[in-house]
């Protein structure tokens, strides 16, 4: 049982519920860090990391960008460890355990270039956690779940809070969207705790995927790569077969394999970026895909249009990535309940994958 008394059938269940927490623990870490020079002075950063961390990397890029008005490029570390580009920039290592190997490698070239790495981590006695340079940490508390998910979010938090940072010390990128972002992310914990709350919703649309052999997840910038994880996290847990995509690609192939009834989950702000994803939805529903559209109160309205269910989530386009997260979360969660699955050890993965 935790604090306030509620019970929970699984270590992963209860570390959804953890995220207000872990969240709030995450910016206690953060407060008073600073950057140091070689930091500041950088204006090309590399994101490397595996599975879930990889896209936390990937859904909080834009942000980063934007506050910062800096370059980041994403690298799948088991790819990059054996690429012959010579590394540029800062690495940020993203790695909840510190200990995946892959990751290790990847920032073994950098270091061994000569150049600064960052490490952030969950577990600070790791390996990563003792090596980087610089150590941005998130303190999401120990998740025992296979599958992160309370990591996920802290490690969006901790790199959007690095953007504000950075741009901040940099005197580049744009101090409006700092100022905004900055005073949305105060609010996490509550967005988290009215998210979770979507429960009931999020059980019902679990019982239709259970049935599902497939289903394919889409968005745009942040939303395409919190697709991905929606989908990951899906897989990982249902072993229903799901598929993340940019919403401007499916035309180069996805739509493809539409058939009457396929469900289809867009991942949607309700700001400027919605209207193009919402014009690649209506391409699929146009083939008979079953649109389930997660927005914003800013997008239900365009969304409700297009999409056959609309789903709006608390908390305006800045904090969609984490209240998304949360509702895609419980979506796997009880798609693999419904299945009867393990959930906190799925077959066939490892919490940390040590080997390469
Ligand atoms: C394994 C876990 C994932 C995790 C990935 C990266 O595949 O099952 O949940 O995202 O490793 O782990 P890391 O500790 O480096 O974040």
């Amino acid at each position: 049982a935790r604090e306030d008394g509620r019970r929970f059938a699984h270590h992963t269940r209860r570390e959804i519920a953890e995220q207000p927490e872990a969240l709030a623990a995450t910016d206690a870490a953060l407060k008073g860090l600073a950057l140091p020079p070689d930091v500041v002075a950088c204006d090309r950063f590399t994101v490397i990391a595996c599975g879930s961390s990889l896209f936390a990397g990937a859904t909080a890029r834009e942000a980063i960008e934007r506050a910062a008005g800096v370059t980041v490029d994403l690298e799948i570390a088991s790819e990059f460890r054996d690429r012959a580009a010579p590394p540029r920039g800062i690495a940020i290592l993203i790695s909840q355990s510190g200990e995946t190997a892959d990751t290790i490698a990847a920032m073994a070239r950098f270091r061994a270039a000569g150049l600064s790495t960052i490490g952030m981590v969950n577990v600070r006695e790791s390996v990563i956690g003792r090596t980087a340079e610089l150590v941005w940490p998130i303190s999401a508390g120990q998740e025992i779940g296979v599958a992160a998910t309370k990591s996920f979010t802290a490690q969006l938090l901790a790199l959007m809070r690095f953007g504000i940072a950075l741009g901040e010390a940099r005197g580049t990128g744009d101090a409006a969207f700092r100022t905004r972002l900055a005073r949305a992310l105060d609010d996490l914990p509550r967005i988290c705790t009215e998210a979770e709350a979507m429960e009931p919703i999020a059980r019902i649309l679990a019982e239709r995927i259970a049935g599902e052999e497939e289903a394919l997840f889409i968005g745009r910038g942040w939303g395409a790569a919190l697709a991905q994880e929606g989908a990951l996290k899906l897989k990982e847990l249902s072993y229903i077969r799901a598929e993340g995509y940019p919403s401007g690609e499916l035309k180069h192939g996805p739509i493809a394999v539409i058939r009457e009834g396929s469900p289809v989950i867009v991942c949607t702000p309700g700001d400027a970026g919605q209207a193009k994803v919402l014009a690649n939805a209506s391409a699929v529903a146009a083939r008979g895909a079953h649109l389930v559209a997660l927005t914003d109160v800013g997008g239900a309205e365009a969304a409700a249009a297009t999409a056959a269910e609309t789903i709006t989530m608390p908390g305006d386009a800045l904090v969609a990535p984490f209240a998304q997260a949360v509702f895609l979360q419980l979506l796997a969660y009880h798609t693999a309940v419904v299945l009867g699955h393990d959930v906190d050890r799925p077959r066939n993965l490892a919490k940390s994958v040590t080997v390469e």
